[in-house]
């Protein structure tokens, strides 16, 4: 990777939560799977930081992050909160010296993620983000398939997730913009994320998008996870967006996401055209998430010489996390410098300018330049 890092390898990797929410078990289960030692947690919500460290049987709970990182000894830290802390909490870890995996969204924008891969860089700090569907059996294996040559060139892509039934709560941080920074758009940004990973992260030139916020005040439209409603919270965020991205080298990504639009079921995918084949990785969830109606398909699609058809089912083992577990272990494994890392900080950057070029394009009805 041409950076000194600052784990030996095969030495256990030091590892503080920041955020003991829904998602921290995932982190814990994959770094763990790499034979890192989690250290300690912190979270402002004594009782979340109390129950997560009891599930995971970490003895050191914290009330800041600052107070973690200055009274323990550890290399890394994980940021797992509300998107609006990502960048000061990821720039405070680094600023300590410690590697750090965040979660996605990178941040609420991208000058936000250029501070933190600027921060990254100078410190020469490995900073990862959780892209979790480019850690899944299907991404890997058409995401190998692709670099070994077989679509060709790819010259368009689209990427799906789209939810009929799927607002996370009406008034917490998911639905306020200064929280999140936005709605489906940011928080589903997976799929964007992945189409690119195998465009090999082209640079976008235009964006042109439209956002909908037909049914985000509309409880006929909540998800079914759990999450409380916040009472006098706001929903300031779209319910749906549909969007077209060029880039520099020709190009083009169609990407349509929402939380709640009149549509069948939730889907979750990625179909590209290459110019020697076209491919794609899809999830349709069941009516309860993953259930016997859930379906999931990874293909390729080839034309012999003779204009046969020879499309392929690529076989992977069935991974119903959709590579969370994994994507946190390739974290720790960079820091053992035994795999590549899955993402980089400027990847995030690129994916933040689009994301910020789907809204200012959606406020305008104008394409917009990415510069
Ligand atoms: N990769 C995925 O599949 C996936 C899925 C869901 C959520 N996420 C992301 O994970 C992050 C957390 O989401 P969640 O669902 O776990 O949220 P959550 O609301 O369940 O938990 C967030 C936790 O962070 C704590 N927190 C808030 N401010 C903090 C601070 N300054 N320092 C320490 N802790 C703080 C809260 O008290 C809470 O316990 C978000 O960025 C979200 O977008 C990713």
């Amino acid at each position: 990777m041409g950076r000194k890092l600052k784990c030996e390898a095969n030495a256990p990797v030091r590892v503080g939560l920041i955020g003991a929410g829904g998602m921290a078990k995932y982190h814990v289960a994959g770094f763990r799977k790499a034979g890192a030692e989690i250290v300690a947690i912190a979270d402002p919500d004594p009782a979340a930081a109390e129950e997560a460290a009891a599930a995971f049987d970490v003895t050191q709970v914290y009330e800041t992050a600052e107070e973690m990182i200055a009274r323990t000894k550890l290399d890394a830290v994980s940021v797992i909160t509300p998107n609006k802390f990502h960048c000061p909490l990821v720039l405070l870890a680094i600023k300590a010296g410690k590697h750090v995996f965040c979660e996605k969204p990178p941040a609420l924008n991208a000058r936000e993620a250029t501070l933190m891969a600027r921060a990254a860089k100078k410190s020469r700090r490995v900073l990862m983000f959780d892209f979790n569907n480019r850690a899944r059996p299907e991404s890997m294996a058409l995401k190998a398939a692709i670099a070994h040559g077989d679509a060709g060139r790819i010259n368009s892509a689209q990427a799906v997730w789209i939810r009929r039934t799927g607002i996370p709560g009406f008034g917490g941080w998911f639905t306020t913009k200064a929280m999140s920074g936005g709605g489906p758009v940011i928080d589903l940004l997976h799929m964007t994320d992945l189409a690119l990973h195998f465009m090999g992260y082209p640079e976008p030139k235009h964006v042109l998008a439209a956002t909908f916020r037909d049914f985000i005040n509309d409880r006929r439209f909540k998800g079914p996870w759990g999450i409380p409603d916040t009472a006098g919270g706001v929903c300031d965020v779209e319910a749906a967006a549909q969007g077209f991205v060029t880039f520099k080298n020709g190009s083009t990504l169609y990407l349509r996401s929402s939380w709640a639009e009149m549509n069948k079921r939730e889907e979750v995918s990625v179909t590209f055209q290459g110019t020697t084949a076209g491919g794609m990785v899809r999830r349709f969830f069941g009516q309860d998430g993953i259930d016997a109606t859930a379906e999931d398909t990874c293909e390729m699609y080839f034309q012999d010489a003779s204009g046969a058809r020879k499309d392929k089912t690529l076989s992977v083992a069935k991974d119903v996390d959709m590579g969370r577990v994994r994507a946190a272990e390739n974290f720790v494994l960079t820091l053992q410098r035994k795999e590549k890392p899955l993402n980089t900080p400027d990847e995030a950057v690129k994916l933040m300018k689009i994301i910020d070029a789907i809204y200012a394009s959606a406020k305008t009805g104008a394409p917009v330049r990415i510069r």
